[in-house]
């Protein structure tokens, strides 16, 4: 199978990058990472790349300050020059703006700590713990003009325990996230996910209605 060029873009310390890399180097994921851009200079996402020959390409917001369009230009020219088939936002701390949706249609994924479309936006494992929900997890979906509200493609549910704290619960949804991003990017380079609407329907998908879980 042909392997599908992703361009990464990342801010961080880049573990969704690494599972990503790991899971094509471990023939999980029939894929190439083609480029890993950061907004940030200094983040270990890009050594991460670095070490695995992989182009790691710094592209800095300053000076870009109420011009996220042109900032995204930009982004959208590294991608193509690197031949981009599908991008993975990957813990990139930024708004994606129309520029960057309309050069890459339904061709843009990110993953999210926790069960859309509850908790949306920044620091939701907190935010779960606090409102009590007995269950939380992590979305994969596509990116639409919206923060976090994007078609829905796959999700992984864990328990929220009463001992939880910020960091147990984001250790728990992070080993989650590490196996559904790549297995939904699997899926769309399979060619299996349409985009129905709001709804991701995926061809062959599963029947069986007897999953459940129940916490406590
Ligand atoms: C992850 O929790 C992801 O869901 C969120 O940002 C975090 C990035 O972590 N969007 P990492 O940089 O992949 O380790």
């Amino acid at each position: 199978m042909k392997r599908i060029k992703l361009g990464v873009l990342v801010s961080g310390r880049g573990s969704n990058l690494q599972a990503i890399i790991d899971n094509i180097e471990n023939g999980l994921l029939s894929a190439q990472v083609a480029v890993v851009i950061s907004d940030q200079a200094d983040a270990f996402s890009l050594e991460r790349a670095k070490r695995h020959n992989i182009p790691a390409i710094p592209v800095s917001a300053a000076g870009y300050k109420g011009k996220r369009d042109a900032y995204d230009a930009l982004l959208v020219k590294e991608l193509q020059k690197h031949h981009v088939e599908l991008v993975c936002l990957a813990g990139f701390m930024r708004i994606i703006t129309p520029t960057l949706l309309k050069a890459f249609p339904n061709r843009v994924m990110n993953i999210h700590p926790a069960l859309l479309p509850s908790f949306p936006g920044l620091h939701v494992q907190k935010a779960a713990i606090e409102h009590g929900a007995k269950f939380s997890g992590c979305t994969v979906h596509f990116v639409d003009e919206g923060m976090d509200t994007g078609p829905i493609i796959i999700q992984a549910v864990v328990p929220v325990l009463d001992s939880d704290t910020e960091d147990t619960l984001s250790a728990r949804i992070l080993k989650q996230e590490h196996k559904v991003y790549s297995r939904a990017i699997q899926l769309y380079a399979e060619g299996t996910l349409k985009v129905e609407g709001r709804r991701v329907i995926m061809t062959g998908g599963r029947t069986s209605t007897d999953d459940h879980l129940i916490n406590p």
